[in-house]
């Protein structure tokens, strides 16, 4: 069962009298967790006002295809982008057949067009419009395209008549939009992440720590239990709440996410260490604040463990993937850490003023000993469902058995 939790939805509205229920809608997709951002056509704003939607979504509810103001904003592409899932309820008999011919002659259906996220429609109408021989042809085609059809329920229609075409209640549409974020890829197995920076004491109230945000490896984290595994975060100290149905234990330094990873790395299948690690240590910490009574103040330094390379070292070892965070040579760096600690994978990101630590976008190069793959910038919750597929098909791969039976004794 996947979960909406940080999702971004996309919710079109078209032109029909269940249009009322999608004010519910919004606020039941936000209550289970999701974000949602609303686009009404033309027609369904005789049903309901964009006023409502957007209060209730807490976002200008979006209109027009050809609005300068919105292009300088989020425009279609921009949208198409931004959703994780894009579902149209109601979708009317009209819309259906415009998304069937792949028109782009609104907002909604062009953004339809454009998105790489799943879309899926929860037909409203007449029971003899749904019965047509052209509504289901129209509906033969888009799921050809792997659009999802969600309902329609039977029952006493706005129009007096009974039969097949009214929408689904939203409570069972939040379930059936949450399942679209259920891939089974890591179904059965254990998933060991790391996330946030880490914070090196050097008296009780000074240390060194660095500008990771835990974005990334929660959203790593939420990527694999979305895809059914098991999963364990060891995090270093964030602002960030522990992410839904995955067990999040803190700590604070290197020392302790080394422990705390050894601790867990038995039971782990897959091993992905997405922390910034502090490599140096204050070889003392002072148990007092440290006075300044010098002009100039030497801090000796040692190493911390390295714990990725403990844990690729381990025998079994887990599927075992690094980051790299890098200024430059990003592969030929991301390379030589694959070899040297003996990885499976490196994830590796261009890091600077703006970029990887601390936003919400990122993007990766993946880098094998069979070659590299591209991930382009994108919001760092799609980013890691991206890895999660490529590091899913490779561990298969590697142990070259159904997923069912890849437990780790
Ligand atoms: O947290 P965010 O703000 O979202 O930012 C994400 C990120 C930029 C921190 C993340 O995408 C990232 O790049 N993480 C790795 C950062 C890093 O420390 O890179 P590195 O090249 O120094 O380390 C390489 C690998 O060794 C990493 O997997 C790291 O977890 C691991 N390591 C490093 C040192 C150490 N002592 N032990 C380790 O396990």
């Amino acid at each position: 069962m996947g979960s909406p939790v940080n999702k971004r939805i996309l919710l079109g509205v078209t032109g029909g009298i269940a249009a009322y229920k999608s004010a519910d809608l919004v606020r039941r997709l936000r209550d289970a967790g999701a974000e949602v951002r609303v686009i009404m056509t033309s027609s369904a704003t005789e049903f309901i006002t964009p006023l409502t939607l957007q209060a209730v979504s807490g976002h200008p509810v979006y209109r027009h295809l050809l609005d300068t103001d919105a292009e300088a904003g989020m425009g279609h592409i921009e949208l198409a982008r931004w959703a994780d899932a894009v579902l149209v309820a109601p979708a009317s008999a009209n819309f259906l057949a415009r998304l069937a011919q792949g028109r782009a002659d609104d907002l909604l259906s062009t953004v339809c067009l454009a998105t790489e996220a799943p879309v899926a429609v929860a037909p409203a109408m007449n029971q003899q419009m749904w019965n047509n021989p052209a509504t289901q042809s129209n509906l033969a085609a888009i799921k050809k395209n792997a659009v999802r059809i969600f309902g329609p329920a039977e029952g006493s229609q706005a129009c007096g008549e009974v039969g097949p075409g009214r929408m689904l209640e939203p409570v069972e549409l939040v379930t059936l939009t949450s399942e679209l974020f259920a891939t089974g890829e890591l179904d059965g197995l254990t998933v060991l992440v790391t996330a946030g920076p880490t914070w090196e004491a050097i008296d009780p109230v000074r240390g060194l720590t660095n500008r990771s945000s835990g974005k990334m490896g929660y959203a790593v984290a939420e990527a694999a239990a979305e895809a059914g595994a098991k999963v364990i975060l060891i995090s270093g100290p964030t602002a960030l709440a522990d992410p839904a149905r995955v067990r999040t234990i803190r700590v604070t330094s290197a020392q302790e996410m080394h422990d705390a990873v050894h601790r867990h790395a038995a039971e782990a299948n897959i091993f992905i260490g997405v922390a910034a690690v502090a490599d140096y240590r204050p070889a003392r910490t002072a148990e007092r604040k440290i006075k300044k009574t010098e002009a100039r103040l030497t801090l000796e330094l040692e190493r911390t463990p390295d714990i990725l390379a403990s844990v690729a070292a381990l025998r079994p070892a887990p599927f075992t993937v690094g980051f790299a965070a890098e200024t430059e040579n990003l592969e030929q760096h991301a390379r030589a850490k694959l070899e040297n600690k003996k990885l499976d994978l490196v994830a590796a990101n261009r890091v600077g003023a703006d970029l990887g630590f601390a936003s919400d976008d990122n993007s990766l190069l993946l880098v094998e000993r069979e070659g590299v793959t591209e991930l382009p910038v994108q919001p760092k919750t799609k980013l890691a469902r991206a890895l999660i597929r490529h590091v899913a098909a490779r561990y298969r791969a590697k142990n070259s058995a159904p997923v069912h039976a890849l437990r780790r004794p």
